[in-house]
C-alpha cells in the first residue's frame, strides 16, 4: 500500500487541536471536516480526468473535467460520516455509498451491520473514508468488498494510522497487484494493549457524535 502522511503546518497545527482532550464535540467535527478537505486535496492527486476544451469570453482554452463515472466517496460509519461533508465539497459530483462497520472492542475484528453501495463498482474509482486505522481490520474489510464489487482503484482517507495498521493492510493486499493508497494527517508511535491508537485522539465516533 502506497502511504502518504501529509506534512504541512496546518495539518499539523488542525490535528494537535483535534487531540487535546480539551476540545469540544462542535470543534472536534468542524476541525475534522476541515482536516479531511486538506487531506483530500492530496488524495485526489490521482483523479481521472478527461480533455475538454471551453470557450473563454476571448478563446477556446484547453482543460480538464472529471472523468466519468464520477468518484465514489465511502464513509465507513459512524465515524467516518464526520468526514464526508468535506469530501464532497470538493468532489460535488462524486457518488456516495455507506458501509457500516464496528470493531468488537473484545476481538479487535471488524463486523459489517450495513450496506448500501451500487451493485457494481467497474472501473470506478474509490474514496474511503474514516477517521482511524487502528489493526486495520475494518479498512481491510471495507476495501476487500470494495474490490469484490468490481472497484479498480481504491484511496484510503484516515486522519490517523497506526504502524500496526499499515503492517496489516501491506500483509492482506501483499501480492494482489491491488491500487491501494494511504493518506492519513498522522502515523502515530503504536497501538495499545486495547487497540487503541496511542497517541491518538480517543474515540473518534466518541468524540464526533457521542
Ligand atoms: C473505529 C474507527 C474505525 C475502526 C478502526 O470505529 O472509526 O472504523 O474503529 O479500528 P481497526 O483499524 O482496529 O479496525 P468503531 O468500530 O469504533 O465504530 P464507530 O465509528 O461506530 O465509532
Amino acid at each position: 500500500m502506497e502511504t502518504l502522511v501529509v506534512d504541512h503546518p496546518l495539518v499539523a497545527h488542525k490535528l494537535t487541536v483535534l487531540r487535546d482532550v480539551n476540545t469540544d464535540s462542535p470543534t472536534f467535527r468542524r476541525l475534522a471536516d476541515e482536516l479531511v478537505t486538506l487531506l483530500a486535496y492530496e488524495a485526489t492527486r490521482q483523479v481521472r480526468t478527461t480533455d475538454v476544451t471551453v470557450n473563454t469570453p476571448v478563446a477556446p482554452a484547453r482543460g480538464v473535467r472529471l472523468a466519468q463515472p464520477y468518484p465514489l466517496v465511502v464513509p465507513i460509519l459512524r465515524a467516518g460520516l464526520g468526514m464526508l461533508d468535506g469530501m464532497t465539497r470538493l468532489l460535488p459530483t462524486a457518488e456516495v455509498g455507506f458501509l457500516g462497520m464496528i470493531r468488537n472492542e473484545s476481538t479487535l475484528k471488524a463486523e459489517t451491520y450495513a450496506t448500501r453501495l451500487p451493485d457494481d463498482l467497474s472501473g470506478r474509482q474509490v474514496y474511503v473514508v474514516d477517521p482511524m486505522l487502528a489493526t486495520g481490520g475494518t479498512l481491510a474489510a471495507a476495501i476487500e468488498f470494495l474490490f469484490e464489487r468490481g472497484a479498480d482503484d481504491v484511496t484510503a482517507l484516515c486522519l490517523l494510522a497506526a504502524p500496526e495498521g499499515i503492517a496489516y493492510m501491506d500483509e492482506v493486499f501483499a501480492g494482489t497487484g491491488r491500487p491501494i493508497r494511504l493518506v492519513t494527517a498522522a502515523l502515530d508511535e503504536r497501538l495499545n494493549e486495547h487497540g487503541y491508537i496511542v497517541p491518538g485522539l480517543g474515540d473518534a465516533g466518541d468524540r464526533l457524535y457521542g
